[in-house]
């Protein structure tokens, strides 16, 4: 892997995508919100084959969140009929590409066809090491964070936990992302400058970079353009810099 200039490593191990502008997108072209949310998982499809490409790692990306059942119900019902198609008609490319698909976000609500697929998928890809790809959906990052704690109370609760024991390193081991490092690199589509409940905890020292397009024209340039980005940022995880003067930094 090659190294910046700074010595951060030049590609992420761990990229966040906030799939974000599929209705945007679709309105600009006098599409109903839905044909944005199909032509977006096509978007997906060439991320997943970009990072992959790439030497990426791990790829999460942020399908439907805690908060999107407040959406019209047909438009929520669109986007699960899209995650089981997704599911069926591409584990088995996936799979074949060496992905591990792994699922986070609250699952026991969710439909009983919906939950044996994503068992489906997480089982049969198990054994693959290429590329995680990790969808979150119905997830809410505050939302881990709440389940993670109450988990670990009620291990206190039992005797089982001594609160004193709790640390970071306790609370990451009881989130959906256990044993997943940290994204380095947070991508954002359709111009929004914020994280919408998106990894909240994992966050914490990313960087982010936020792309002028909607999702359904994402592609393997824009990816590469936002790694570029990463790769000019110099990441300090509250330590001391190199101490390159901001022009030198921006090469402005
Ligand atoms: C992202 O696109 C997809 C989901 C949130 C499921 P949006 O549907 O949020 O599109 P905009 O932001 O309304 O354009
Ligand atoms: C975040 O996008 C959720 C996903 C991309 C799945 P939203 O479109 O729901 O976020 P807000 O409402 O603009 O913050
Ligand atoms: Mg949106």
């Amino acid at each position: 892997m090659s190294v910046s200039e700074q010595g951060a490593p030049a590609v992420p191990r761990h990229i966040g995508v906030i799939m974000d502008g599929n209705g945007r997108w679709a309105a600009a072209r006098g599409y109903p919100r839905i044909e944005g949310h199909r032509r977006g998982m096509e978007a997906l499809r060439r991320a997943v084959r970009a990072a992959q490409d790439l030497g990426v790692r791990y790829l999460t990306v942020y399908s439907f969140s805690s908060e999107n059942w407040t959406r019209p119900a047909d438009e929520v019902g669109f986007l699960l009929t899209l995650l089981k198609r997704f599911v069926r008609n591409d584990l088995a490319e996936l799979h074949a590409m060496g992905v591990r698909v792994r699922v986070i976000g609250e699952r026991a609500s969710l439909a009983p066809d919906i939950r044996a697929l994503l068992d489906d998928a997480e089982t049969v890809t198990a054994g693959n090491d290429r590329l995680d790809l990790i969808v979150a959906f119905n997830y809410g990052g505050r939302q881990e964070i709440v389940a993670a704690a109450r988990r670990l109370a009620e291990a206190a609760a039992r005797g089982e936990l001594d609160p004193a024991a709790i640390d970071c390193a306790r609370l990451a081991g009881e989130l959906d992302t256990a044993g997943v490092p940290d994204p380095d690199l947070i991508i954002r589509t359709s111009g929004e400058q914020r994280l919408s409940n998106f990894l909240l905890w994992q966050a914490a020292y990313a960087e982010f970079v936020f792309l002028p397009l909607h999702w359904p024209d994402f592609d393997r340039a824009a990816m590469e353009e936002a790694i570029r980005e990463y790769a000019r940022r110099e990441r300090r995880f509250g330590g001391v810099g190199a101490g390159a003067p901001l022009t030198a930094r921006t090469g402005s």
